[in-house]
């Protein structure tokens, strides 16, 4: 069965079997009986074929190339432990995600902390777990010597305006929270130098879910030029120059996916080009996206079908759920998860739960007739899906089930009622009115 023009295809690992969807050959069906919905189901094999695409991309044109997993996409700890299978170092924002990486396998010495106005408490904690420190403001460092000195160290450079990817999802130019101009971020290699820190390295992340092949060739160019410049005042060639992640996927069927080859390409002749001499140096990408968001699925389950013009279906699933709609705008392809067969559909408005008028899934979206009961597959949910899940409305997040060489099984268990309120002293609990 093929879904009507117009749908994203499917990724591999998905499709459709028996007029329903499935996932590495499980029912989707199947697996909202077994473990109910709103359900998270990813695809070992996807996030498999995804990390092996994107390490042969680049590291054939930079062999000492690696990949530092963004964790803050999805942080399941399963997930990070099959990325680091895969040979992936990580990306993290934070303490938790530190640890994350460390009960996963991930040696301190691959895995950068990038911090977003840290304090100090937490600088000292990236200190002690002995990881990569990235500053995104040199004024951090002399605040960050007081406490101790990384081994590694680098700085979040600030590219200046960029127009690549959606615009809540740009992170370069004036007026940006991220990152330091390479004229100021110079005197923090400077001190750096000078207070006897020898690994350094270039860093810099402008913009997210970009599509555009172009878009890496000016972040190779710019790192290039930044390279040459920290090696003037340093008297030698950085260790690493880490691009970032943005690398985009497809959400919808309008869009043209990636050229990853193209992509690495360009950002590779580009970074040696402007940084010549560059042996010697690292290349490093930060992806999240890329690895994770086409792997997985959320599927809901419908409630209730307002009839009026346009309907409203509402889901178990909403921005509690997946909150990239609601935040950005973003769209996700839906599919009926029992197949496109039940007639010509009609165009319905999809919405959560929650009490928010822009708890809204998708607008406009042709459907078949669909009632209570019948499930929903959104699409590509595998980035920023469950790792921005709340228990807004007072709601217990979602179970998350993965796919894979071992069956599907499942990796966060569906939170409950006790887990909602496990961090509220028991004294203020209350009697339960009989
Ligand atoms: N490195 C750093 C320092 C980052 O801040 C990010 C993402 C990444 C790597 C990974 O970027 P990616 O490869 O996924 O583009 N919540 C948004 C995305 C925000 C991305 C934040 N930083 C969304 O739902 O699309």
């Amino acid at each position: 069965m093929t879904p009507p023009r117009g749908v994203l295809p499917l990724p591999e690992s998905f499709g459709w079997r028996e007029g329903g969807l499935a996932v590495e050959g499980k029912s989707l069906s199947d697996l909202a009986e077994r473990f109910g919905t709103p359900l998270y189901v990813t695809s070992e094999g996807r996030i498999r074929s995804n990390a092996r695409r994107l390490r042969t991309a680049f590291r054939s044109r930079w062999p000492a190339h690696r990949v530092l997993y963004a964790v803050k996409a999805n942080s399941n700890p399963a997930i990070v432990r099959l990325l680091r299978d895969e040979g992936c170092g990580a990306d993290c924002s934070s303490p938790s995600e530190i640890r994350i990486a460390r009960s996963a396998g991930v040696p301190a010495t691959e895995i950068l902390y990038t911090a977003a106005y840290p304090s100090e408490e937490e600088l000292g904690g990236a200190l002690d777990a002995g990881v990569a420190i990235n500053l995104d403001d040199p004024d951090l460092l002399p605040r960050l010597l007081r406490i101790g000195h990384p081994t590694t160290l680098s700085f979040r450079l600030n590219p200046g305006r960029t127009d690549a990817g959606p615009e809540g999802l740009r992170f370069a130019g004036r007026g940006s929270k991220f990152g330091a101009s390479l004229p100021r971020a110079l005197k923090g290699y400077r001190e750096a130098r000078a207070a006897g820190i020898t690994e350094l390295g270039l860093h810099t992340m402008p913009g997210s879910n970009v599509l555009s092949a172009e878009h890496f060739g000016r972040v190779g160019a710019f790192l290039g030029k930044a390279v040459r410049a920290v090696r003037r005042v340093t008297g030698q060639t950085p260790r690493f120059a880490d691009a970032g992640g943005g690398l985009g996927v497809p959400y919808r069927s309008t869009e043209r996916p990636l050229d990853l080859d193209d992509a690495a390409a360009r950002l590779t002749t580009a970074l040696r080009r402007e940084g010549e001499p560059t042996d010697g140096l690292e290349l490093w990408n930060e992806p999240g996206r890329y690895l994770v968001a086409d792997s997985t699925v959320l599927i809901c389950r419908v409630t209730h079908v307002k009839e009026g013009s346009p309907p409203i279906v509402g889901t178990d699933a909403g921005m509690q759920t997946l909150l990239r709609p609601a935040l950005y705008g973003a769209y996700h392809e839906i599919y009926p998860v029992a197949g496109y067969g039940k007639g010509p559909g009609r165009a319905v408005t999809l919405t959560g739960p929650i009490c928010e008028n822009t708890d809204i899934l998708g607008r406009g979206r042709r459907l078949p007739s669909l009632a209570p009961g019948d499930l929903l597959a959104v699409g590509t949910a595998g980035a920023y899906g469950f790792s921005m899940a709340s228990q807004y409305n007072t709601r217990p997040r979602p179970a998350e089930v993965l796919v894979g060489s071992r069956g599907a099984r499942v990796i966060r268990t569906r939170e409950t009622y006790d887990d909602l309120l496990r961090s509220v002293p028991a004294r203020e609990m209350g009697v339960v009115a009989e």
